[in-house]
C-alpha cells in the first residue's frame, strides 16, 4: 500500500510539529488524497518545483500545510498556495466534497 511513512516522533517532526501524511487513497491520474482538519484533499503526487514526491510529504494537521520532502516548499492545503520554499507557484489542490 503506498501509504507515506514518516516516523512520528522524529527529530525533525518534534521540531516542526508535524505528525505523519495521512494518506487516504489514490487515484488513476496521479493524486492522493490527504485527510486533515475535518476535510479531505486531492493533492498532486509531485510538486510543482522539481516534482519531489509529495505523497512522501509531512502534513502538518495544525497548520493545515504539505511540506515536500525535497527542498521543503511548504503549501496550504485549503488552497495550494505555497507558503514557503523555492518558487514555484501554487500545488493544484482540490477539496473532495
Ligand atoms: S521539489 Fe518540492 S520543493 Fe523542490
Amino acid at each position: 500500500m503506498p501509504v507515506t511513512e514518516n516516523t512520528p516522533g522524529s527529530p525533525q517532526n518534534r521540531l516542526s510539529g508535524e505528525s505523519p501524511c495521512q494518506v487516504a487513497d489514490w487515484t488513476e491520474d496521479g493524486h492522493f488524497l490527504v485527510r486533515t482538519g475535518g476535510k479531505c484533499y486531492q493533492v498532486p503526487r509531485h510538486c510543482p518545483h522539481r516534482g519531489g514526491r509529495l505523497d512522501h510529504g509531512d502534513v502538518n494537521h495544525q497548520w493545515g500545510t504539505l511540506v515536500c520532502p525535497l527542498h521543503r516548499s511548504v503549501f496550504r492545503l485549503s488552497d495550494g498556495e505555497q507558503i514557503s520554499g523555492p518558487p514555484c507557484g501554487p500545488l493544484l489542490v482540490k477539496e473532495q466534497l
